[in-house]
């Protein structure tokens, strides 16, 4: 008898190098290098880099990186009018997932079978480069126009003397960005970067096995980043703070979704058992960021949702994951909530895109299998004849 793995938990699904965890022991990797000296010393561009390639650039590498995305950040008008006439009142995840697919029909990316065979690179085919390109530059740009047009203001145009971080800030603000605020989105970009095979990144690479173009592809995972349980949660975990508002109100509050079956957002992973290491740099950077402009009001809040999660269910292998942290350091940014998720995805196209390149060089389609559990042979019953 065939064997249901309900959310194929733990069925490894391919070969990757672009990501490593160990859930019980904490530890994330990137192409084997851990995530806590990547948010110690890198940068998010050169950090897309070693995602995709598989090695850290040198410096005549990193240069032309660096410059390719920097030049590609504008997005055609057509795609600002295309957005300008979604609703306001719609989630700026649903923009950019649709934003994303019509990208793909204003650069043709479409995939010849036969462009493919085992071995295939595609990041050193000229069509398939400037597509991964123009996907990690522009959803910053999408993002942020969506931010300012739903407010009733122009776009911001892109600025190239910018960091990929600094620069998103700036179209989200008109502002010159502050350094430091600009370097902490820059550290959460690259905690976002990559996280093995979550439900976006495979829903990515089954869109990708059937060889559709990578902008379909990134529109897929966007789709599948929106749900709660996945991208949305860093959303709703700051809404939960702010629902509970003061660090008196938190015992009850976690108490009362506790014992009715209620999931608290921002803790509990399917692979960590412990504390997300991702948790850990992104509670530092918080701290960090409160010393120099103040605490955040609902940071005690934070600390003690988690001292009482620990208390209750810490022993279940629930503790903080990445979104737990990430909403109050994104709102000290000024990041506005509904934005925390694409910024998230901005982050995060850069791993998709890394499974991707590494699927193309030895793809097969997925076509996985079902156990059905319904009837055979019925009879057909007309209409007339139906109670
Ligand atoms: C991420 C998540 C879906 C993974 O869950 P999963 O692997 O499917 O775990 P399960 O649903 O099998 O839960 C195992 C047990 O832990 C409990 N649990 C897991 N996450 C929980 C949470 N966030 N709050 C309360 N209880 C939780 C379940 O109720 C279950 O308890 P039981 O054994 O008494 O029935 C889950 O932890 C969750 O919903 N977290 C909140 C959303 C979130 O933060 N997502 C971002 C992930 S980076």
């Amino acid at each position: 008898m065939e064997k249901l793995i309900p959310g194929l938990e733990g069925v490894p699904i391919m070969e990757s190098q672009v990501g490593f965890i160990d859930g019980q022991k904490g530890i994330l990797e990137y192409r084997g290098i851990p995530i806590e000296v990547l948010a110690e010393s890198s940068t998010y561009e050169e950090v897309a880099y070693l995602l995709l390639w598989g090695k850290l650039p040198n410096r005549e590498e990193m240069a032309k990186f660096d410059h390719d995305l920097r030049t590609h950040r504008r997005v055609k008008y057509r795609i600002i009018d295309l957005m300008k006439c979604l609703p306001e009142t719609g989630h700026p995840m649903d923009a950019l997932q649709a934003a994303v697919a019509a990208l793909g029909m204003f650069y043709p990316a479409k995939i010849d079978p036969a462009e493919i065979q085992p071995g295939t690179d595609v990041l050193a085919r000229d069509k398939h480069y400037w597509s991964i390109i123009r996907l990690i530059a522009k959803l910053p740009t999408i993002v942020a126009a969506f931010e300012r047009m739903r407010h009733g203001d122009e776009p911001v145009r892109p600025r190239d003397d910018l960091s990929h971080a600094a620069n998103f800030l700036w179209m989200l603000t008109e502002q010159d960005p502050d350094p430091l605020d600009a370097r902490i989105l820059d550290v959460c970009l690259i905690l976002h970067a990559e996280h093995t095979m979550n439900a976006s990144t495979f829903s990515g690479l089954v869109v990708g096995s059937t060889l559709a173009d990578p902008y379909t592809l990134v529109a897929s995972a966007i789709g599948a980043l929106t749900g709660p349980l996945h991208g949305g949660a860093n959303e709703q975990a700051l809404r939960m703070f702010r629902e509970i508002g003061t660090v008196e109100n938190v015992r009850p509050y976690i108490e009362a979704k506790l014992k009715a079956k209620a999931r608290i957002m921002g803790v509990g992973h399917r692979v960590y058992k412990v504390k997300d290491p991702r948790a850990y740099v992104l509670q530092g950077l918080a701290e960090h960021l409160f010393r120099v402009k103040g605490e955040h009001p609902l940071y005690r809040v934070a600390q003690e949702v988690e001292r009482v999660i620990n208390e209750h269910v810490g022993a279940k292998g629930i503790a903080s994951n990445v979104d737990f942290y990430s909403g109050v350091v994104y709102d000290q940014l000024g990041i506005p909530i509904d934005l925390f998720t694409p910024v998230f995805a901005i982050a995060r196209v850069a791993g998709w895109l890394a499974h991707w390149v590494e699927q193309m060089k030895n793809n097969r389609l997925f076509r996985p299998d079902q156990i059905y559990t319904g009837q055979h042979n019925l009879p057909y019953v007309r209409m007339e004849q139906r109670t």
